[in-house]
């Protein structure tokens, strides 16, 4: 069982420090400090143009390619008949480019021939009918012959190329997490309710089978959960589905590793803002965390990208790479904008600032064919730059100039976000308005609350809180009695909590906690909820801190302990929220606890956490810094290296201590540094 416990003893250990972080061994050695690379598919372009586009990628101020993740059918067009000279030679031309190489395993996407000759390996859609060849991902997770097929090529190619100097590291598949529903998986998950129940009646007992005769008498007929099936399933679905995940990884993991020299990682790159598995739990066999960054908008959302740079660090509480990122554009969104000048530059910084050791576009060269075709691209199809292109070497040559200074040293947070998946799909499942997406309440929460902390790490257990001056829980929906004690003992030995609307609701199964909300937490935070409500049209909520309004939630609080104080509250009339508490506040032990039982607006949510972190003496890296620039910081071996940001549309100014030097040009920084829309500075000490 995963709810906010387990393995993570084990990450707790490696969680960063506030104050003098320490950035824990890992296996990227041969990578070097700060990576900087593109995607590129040697197999789908003439070899006539190999030299030129690696030519190009180096005068960028490329450190590495990633080759081969979708190259099964040219790697191996026939089973058995494997065809690896296009690839050695691609592997040469880039090491004689300088150009070192992430290799990707291949099997995202079987060949044909696997398919046709193996049909069990398809997975099925939830209507049963099984998947067809014709796209990617196309494979059951759960399929033992997949497996053994997967471990075979990814162990093929590692023992060819695994100890060559120009590879650095494998990235295993490429983002996980298509479900299935096939007989073979659905046969795994009963053997796994059982070995979790041991007995047919505890599992009934567990999921309160007596509500629409959902009791089961053999296991046989417990099925993969559908959209109307009991919640308690769909949690322990997930939690199966991701462990199915874990284990086909390992056995590439398992295929790979004794190829692998010591200083070269295994990697694979997770998804943002899905939450189709527990990315947590796969992560834990990986030497290094990646994540592809996308986004559909017309512009990226500085503080989605900034917590998903922090939840991508929390999983193994180390520093992570972006695998992949768009130069420009996507081809699958509604409306596939180009991110305006200045953009690609930003992000590459502010992902370095959050802890990036490794940044790389997807793609370098549009495939002439295929459903890619109009997704950005460094260069056109006939291999000229695209404007974007220039950009990119801007922060390749960036790059250069700080990598030896930002070598071992990892992101500052003096806060602490605890996020964890099986709230997230609860609440998916459940939502009880389509408003309440949990992703988009963890971002606000964010947004909120890091103008007014040095930094932010999300971590997926309640572990080793002491170190952070300020804990906010935007969502522990699904929460065990020990999570609640550790956060219980965290305010009562000084620490500072925000809870966030609908937590402690449900316990590990899935059920209601009794009597009601926020269940384990009740006595801590000295109130419950009486109520909850999806307010028709936005209700004010008002109180000295700050005032503002609610759209999508809104709880009706009682009060339970004297020292209990209101902090925020619902208008006179307000039919059943008539003047009812809505934010709460109790000193406990030598801490604090609030509990913020409503989704705020932005403006109130920012003052209210503004005030929380006031409280808890946590506080910005820099004083003085205006509304949409951000600031991020990195430290190690007596080193700190700040990245500021402009993310507003129009010049920001702010104040610099003294003894700050730009790194981007070695001129002495300040007393005031000016930065235009998406203007970057890069600051040591002097
Ligand atoms: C990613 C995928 C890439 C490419 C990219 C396009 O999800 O890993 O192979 O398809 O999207 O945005």
């Amino acid at each position: 069982m995963r709810v906010w416990r387990g393995v993570l003893g084990l990450l707790g250990a490696t969680l960063l420090a506030a104050a003098a972080p320490v950035a824990p061994p890992v296996p990227t050695g041969a990578a070097g400090p700060l990576a900087y690379g593109t995607a590129w598919y040697p197999e789908q372009w003439p070899e006539a143009t190999w030299d030129a586009d690696l030519q190009r990628m180096q005068a960028a101020g490329f450190t590495f390619v990633r080759v081969a993740e979708f190259a099964w059918s040219t790697i191996e067009p026939t089973e058995g008949r494997y065809d690896w000279a296009w690839l050695d030679r691609a592997i040469a031309k880039a090491a004689a480019h300088d150009l070192k190489v992430v290799l990707g395993t291949p099997t995202a996407a079987p060949p044909a021939w696997l398919t046709a000759r193996y049909p069990e390996v398809l997975l099925v859609e939830e209507d049963g009918r099984p998947a067809r060849h014709g796209a990617r991902r196309h494979f059951s997770v759960g399929s033992a012959l997949y497996r053994q097929k997967a471990a075979a090529i990814a162990g093929a190619m590692a023992a060819r190329y695994g100890g060559k100097p120009a590879v650095i590291g494998v990235q295993v598949d490429n983002e996980y997490g298509r479900a299935t529903f096939d007989a073979e998986t659905r046969r795994r998950f009963q053997q796994w309710l059982r070995a979790k129940y041991s007995s047919i009646d505890r599992f009934n007992a567990a999921y309160h089978g007596a509500q629409w005769s959902l009791a089961y008498s053999d296991w046989a007929q417990v099925p993969i959960p559908g959209a109307g099936d009991s919640p308690s399933l769909y949690l322990d679905w997930l939690r199966f589905f991701s462990e199915q995940w874990r284990d086909y990884q390992q056995v590439q993991i398992d295929a790979i590793r004794p190829h692998l020299p010591g200083d070269r990682f295994i990697t694979t790159n997770f998804t943002g803002r899905y939450d189709n598995f527990d990315f947590a739990l796969t992560a834990q066999p990986l030497d290094l965390v990646s994540w592809d960054w996308y986004f559909p908008g017309p512009r990226v959302d500085p503080a989605e990208g900034g917590l998903l740079h922090d939840m991508n660090r929390g999983f193994l509480g180390r520093n992570f790479w972006i695998m992949e990122t768009a130069p420009g554009n996507t081809n699958w969104a509604e409306r596939n904008y180009t991110m305006p000048r200045g953009e690609v530059r930003a992000m590459a910084w502010q992902a370095v600032g959050h802890g990036a050791d490794g940044y790389a576009f997807w793609t370098w060269r549009p495939a002439l064919g295929g459903v890619e075709q109009f997704h950005g691209a460094l260069t056109d199809a006939g291999g000229r730059p695209q404007p974007v292109y220039a950009e990119a070497a801007q922060v390749g040559a960036e790059f250069a100039r700080v990598r030896d200074v930002i070598a071992g040293t990892v992101p500052i947070a003096d806060t602490a976000m605890l996020h964890d998946f099986p709230s997230r799909w609860a609440i998916r499942r459940q939502p009880m308005t389509v408003d309440f997406n949990p992703f988009t309440l963890f971002t606000d929460f964010y947004r909120a609350v890091r103008p007014s902390v040095a930094g932010v790490a999300v971590l997926n257990q309640p572990t080793d809180l002491k170190r952070y001056k300020l804990v906010v829980a935007p969502l522990p929906h699904v929460i065990d009695a020990a999570a609640a004690k550790a956060l219980a003992d965290y305010v009562r030995g000084g620490g500072h909590l925000v809870l966030g609307p609908r937590s402690g609701v449900k316990d590990p199964t899935n059920a209601l906690w009794t009597p009601g909300a926020p269940g384990p937490l009740a006595a801590l935070v000295g109130a419950h909820v009486d109520q909850t409500h999806v307010p028709p049209a936005p209700i004010a909520v008002t109180g000295d801190i700050a005032t503002g309004s609610a759209a999508i939630w809104a709880e009706r609080l009682a009060i339970d302990a004297p020292d209990v104080t209101v902090l925020m509250r619902y208008p006179r009339s307000a039919d059943w929220l008539d003047d009812a508490p809505a934010v709460v506040t109790r000193r406990v032990g030598r801490g604090r606890v609030t509990y913020v039982g409503v989704w705020l607006d932005a403006a109130a949510l920012q003052k209210l956490l503004a005030w929380c972190a006031a409280q808890a003496g946590a506080a910005p890296l820099l004083p003085g810094v205006p509304d949409g620039v951000e600031v991020a910081a990195r430290s190690g071996g007596g080193r700190t290296t700040h990245v500021v940001i402009n993310w507003a549309t129009s010049e920001q100014s702010l104040p610099l201590p003294p003894g700050m030097t730009s790194l981007l040009d070695g001129a002495p920084a300040g007393p005031r540094l000016t930065l235009p829309p998406w203007g970057v500075a890069v600051l040591g000490q002097r």
